[in-house]
């Protein structure tokens, strides 16, 4: 069935033509169902949920696949829908954009598989921080060890990291079909991470590859030789495979047998367990099949294997993608922990912006056209390199005065226009 045909069918309200502009569909219309990419296919199932006339409506992770400024018209669409007579319920996990979406907001905690705790409704503010901290103030209930904070304090400590390595990468294109990427030089350092922002099609994972050596330059005396390690985005399944594969779902074994095969030294290794193991919970899942995986299963897994091999740059495309939040706030502390004590430096994709913005020393912002062509900037501070991506997507972000984490300012709001107007997309400190 097509777009268009399915979506006559279940059209109820007179909100379609509108939902087909806001969500990316009007260029979708006959194209099968059962041939769109995750991120087109999410579009369509939120506004297909969107044209029905219901008193409750309910979005389960409406940002998967979607890149940043998707999920931002995905958080409007979703708000849009709140009349005074009905309530949408949202599960979220990306928390950038449940703060942007939401009214009220329950937590839960517990054990996976065996219990869970739903709180009573937060205001949104209370709860993200809540849920953050890892503590709930009114039980005086403490559901997590570690919380999750933004301050510069923090992360000043490891700015200071001694650096021991320079890398460099020259200037490449690479042209994919229709599409052309540019890339300018960077140099970079060990002991550092640096986050690719840009929407997708902008050639993020293509900039992964000629780093990994995967995908060969336009001009091949360009090619990067580097010692990496590599995690592919989790949804191209197609790329799983050859030498630089970092985890294959058809390997015949356990979780164990594939550790083994792969990081055997690392995973013998004490501190790797305690730093990477123990707080990414593979105990559960050690004598599991790798095959039987589900998504978050086989990420947690991956993402393992790609600290373990040995080798002096990582490339870890979207590391969040079917992790829920809790998985999330563990795996960046892991990453961050890791590139420090390690020395090695890791190339992060993430549209998750909370997590980009706690893992980032530096950016590389992409600017383009997606699907067309786009050039990678040179990698540069976290400050004018959020402050470069936010202002192209015409967003700004304040931060909150209790964790300092990144929150998006609504549209049109007093603080939106004034840092518009100062030119300060990303973090000004107000309280
Ligand atoms: N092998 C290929 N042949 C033709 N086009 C490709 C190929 N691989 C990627 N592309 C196109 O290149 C563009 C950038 O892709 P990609 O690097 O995956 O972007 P991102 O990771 O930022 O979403 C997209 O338009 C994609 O369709
Ligand atoms: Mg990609």
């Amino acid at each position: 069935m097509t777009v268009a045909k399915m979506f006559d069918r279940q059209t109820e309200l007179p909100n379609r033509d509108q939902l087909e502009t806001d969500l990316e569909l009007k260029g979708l219309q006959d194209r099968e169902v059962g041939q769109l990419s995750g991120g087109e296919l999410q579009r369509f199932a939120i506004a297909i949920a969107s044209v029905r006339n219901a008193d409750i409506y309910m979005f389960d992770e409406p940002s998967s696949y979607l890149d940043i400024r998707q999920r931002l018209a995905a958080a409007r669409v979703i708000r849009g829908l709140v009349t005074a007579t009905n309530y949408v319920v949202v599960v979220e996990h990306d928390l950038a954009t449940l703060d942007y979406l939401s009214d009220f907001i329950c937590v839960l905690y517990g054990v996976p598989g065996i219990y869970g705790v739903v709180t009573m409704p937060y205001s949104v503010r209370e709860g993200i921080n809540i849920f953050l901290d890892g503590m709930i103030p009114t039980e005086n209930l403490r559901f997590r060890e570690e919380s999750l904070t933004f301050k510069i304090s923090e992360n000043a400590d490891e700015l200071q990291a001694v650096h021991t390595q320079a890398y460099h990468y020259p200037a490449m294109t690479k042209t994919l079909g229709g599409f052309k990427l540019q890339v300018e030089p960077g140099d970079f350092a060990d002991s550092e991470i640096i986050v690719l922002l840009g929407e997708n099609g902008m050639g993020k994972t293509t900039l992964v590859q000629l780093l990994g050596g995967k995908l060969e330059p336009d001009d091949p005396k360009d090619k990067v030789e580097m010692r990496v390690s590599m995690k592919p985005q989790t949804s191209e399944r197609s790329v799983w495979g050859g030498a630089h594969r970092s985890v294959s779902p058809k390997f015949p074994g356990t979780v164990r047998m594939l550790l083994i095969k792969r990081i055997k030294s690392m995973f013998m290794h004490p501190q790797f367990n305690s730093d990477v193991l123990k707080p990414m919970n593979l105990e559960g899942i050690m004598d599991q099949d790798v095959q039987t995986l589900s998504g978050g299963e086989l990420q947690r897994v991956a993402i393992c294997l790609v600290l373990g091999v040995p080798a002096d740059v990582l490339l870890i495309d979207e590391p969040s993608a079917y992790l829920d939040s809790e998985q999330r706030i563990h795996a960046s502390k892991v990453i961050k922990k890791f590139v420090m004590s390690s020395k090695r430096t890791a190339f992060i994709v993430e549209h998750d912006f909370i997590m980009a913005t706690y893992l980032a020393d530096r950016v590389i912002v992409f600017e383009g056209q997606p699907a067309v062509s786009s050039t990678a900037r040179t990698p540069e501070g976290l400050l004018t390199g959020m402050n470069k991506f936010l202002r192209s997507l015409d967003i700004t972000f304040r931060r909150d005065p209790t964790n300092y984490r990144p929150r998006i300012n609504k549209m049109e709001s007093l603080k939106d226009k004034e840092q518009k107007q100062s030119g300060s997309y990303f973090f000004v400190d107000t309280d």
